[in-house]
């Protein structure tokens, strides 16, 4: 696969891939090559996930391989699914619609290869409902696919039919949480579950189930045909391969980019993205989405792979990068994102009901000059005591924030609480 221009590697976003459901054009232009490589070896294709150490990138960064074996290895209980995680709700995050829409066949090629090398007989392909064209790309897509050969080959190979459906989410971003996109397939309200058991044991209708997201899934054809050495050596250090990036906010090229993993946050936002409008000073970008931690331009040379944020005490998350230019107060931003959060809560956990409650309306009270200094405080002990109290992340990526926009930008909040005379 060639280098569509000297400064990208594109895999994902390769035009091969990008014919939207016009399956005829997309295998004339080698589409279907995986399909028949993990019928011939499913073991081999899990191997080379191993080896290419391709990881989630639905926001965990969870080596794939760790999951796809625990799934391999259990019987079906009478099935088992895949589900392709495409709910993708949280703000600045815009890759998967894309792939949905552009390169459905590159997504089912992947799931179905996923399928082959776990062996699961059900894929169930997850949407967020408020995405039409990519909902519209994959009906037409998969249609295509139930008529054709490769689903034939597929079910040969597995011993019974291979079901390809699809599933349009709630509309919710708390239905991107792995167990509660299970509970809406089962057809109630995405609630998380508690974990154990894990979906790998007892998933959708207490089957075995693997989820993954979109991104992860597309690059395992690619994995499948070039190779892991291949996957490797596309990023900037071994092992890294490429990501996309959801680039938004305030720079001059808004979009997403797909770039070898291991390139710097300055050379995603200048190089590619144009630089921030009106040539005006960088302040901070949010990262991962907003539930991760914010990064400064002290930051700008940090390689974006999963290895470097972390050392950061960031993280990579789904990639959204979401920038910010000198002049936007943080306190309003920060406020912004975590009303989204607790509007998002389902309220099952007490402490994420009532955490990301109080954190919203103390910050609302910050910022429109009501805030005390006793405001401040209580925000500070919530960023320490609501991590891991919930059943799944979400309050945990509502304190990450906060505390990240504390340890960068202390100053403003008390600013805007001496701005009130309130202290
Ligand atoms: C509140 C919340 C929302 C999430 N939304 C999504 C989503 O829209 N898409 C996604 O792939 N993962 C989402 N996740 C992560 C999933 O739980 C899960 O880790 C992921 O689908 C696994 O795929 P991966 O290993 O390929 O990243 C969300 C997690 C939480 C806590």
């Amino acid at each position: 696969m060639e280098p569509m221009n000297p400064k990208t590697t594109l895999v994902l976003l390769h035009p091969d891939q990008r014919v939207g459901a016009n399956m005829q054009r997309w295998r004339q232009l080698g589409g279907g090559k995986a399909i028949i490589l993990a019928v011939r070896s499913p073991a081999a294709i899990l191997e080379q996930v191993k080896q290419a150490e391709l990881r989630g990138l639905g926001g965990s960064g969870f080596p794939a391989w760790k999951k796809w074996e625990a799934v391999a290895a259990e019987t079906p209980k009478p099935d088992k699914y895949l589900v392709v995680n495409g709910n993708e709700d949280e703000p600045g995050t815009f890759k998967d619609r894309l792939l949905l829409e552009e390169t459905p066949h590159q997504v089912i090629e992947g799931a179905v290869t996923t399928a082959l090398a776990v062996g699961a007989n059900r894929v169930v392909f997850y949407v967020n409902p408020d995405l039409s064209r990519s909902l519209a790309a994959m009906r037409i897509a998969l249609e295509q696919w139930k008529s054709s050969d490769l689903v034939e080959l597929a079910s040969t190979a597995l011993g019974r039919p291979l079901e390809l459906l699809l599933a349009p989410g709630s509309g919710h971003y708390i239905g991107g949480e792995e167990t509660a996109a299970m509970e809406w397939i089962e057809g109630r309200f995405p609630f998380p579950r508690g974990k154990p058991p894990y979906p790998a044991q007892s998933g959708i209708k207490g089957c075995p189930t693997l989820i993954n997201n979109v991104e992860t899934l597309a690059y395992v054809s690619h994995i499948a045909v070039h190779g892991a050495q291949w996957f490797r050596d596309l990023g900037k250090a071994p092992g890294l391969g490429t990501k996309l990036y959801s680039l938004s906010g305030d720079v001059l090229h808004p979009g997403v980019y797909e770039l070898p993993k291991g390139t710097s946050l300055r050379e995603l936002i200048f190089d590619h993205g144009g630089g921030l409008l009106s040539g005006k000073p960088l302040k901070a970008v949010f990262t991962g989405g907003p539930s991760s931690t914010l990064l400064t331009p002290a930051d700008l040379d940090v390689a974006l792979d999963f290895e470097s944020l972390k050392a950061r005490g960031s993280n990579l998350g789904t990639g959204a990068m979401i920038v910010v230019s000198e002049g936007t107060g943080i306190v309003k931003r920060v406020a912004e994102y975590e009303r989204f959060f607790a509007h998002s809560s389902c309220g099952q956990c007490t402490s994420c009901k009532t955490g990301t409650a109080t954190i919203s309306r103390l910050l609302d009270r910050i910022d429109t000059g009501r805030g005390t200094m006793s405001d401040l405080n209580t925000l500070k002990n919530l960023c320490a005591m609501l991590p891991g109290s919930g059943r799944c992340h979400l309050v945990n990526g509502a304190a990450m924030l906060l505390d990240s926009a504390f340890g960068h930008f202390n100053d403003e909040f008390v600013q805007a609480v001496a701005k009130s005379g309130r202290s």
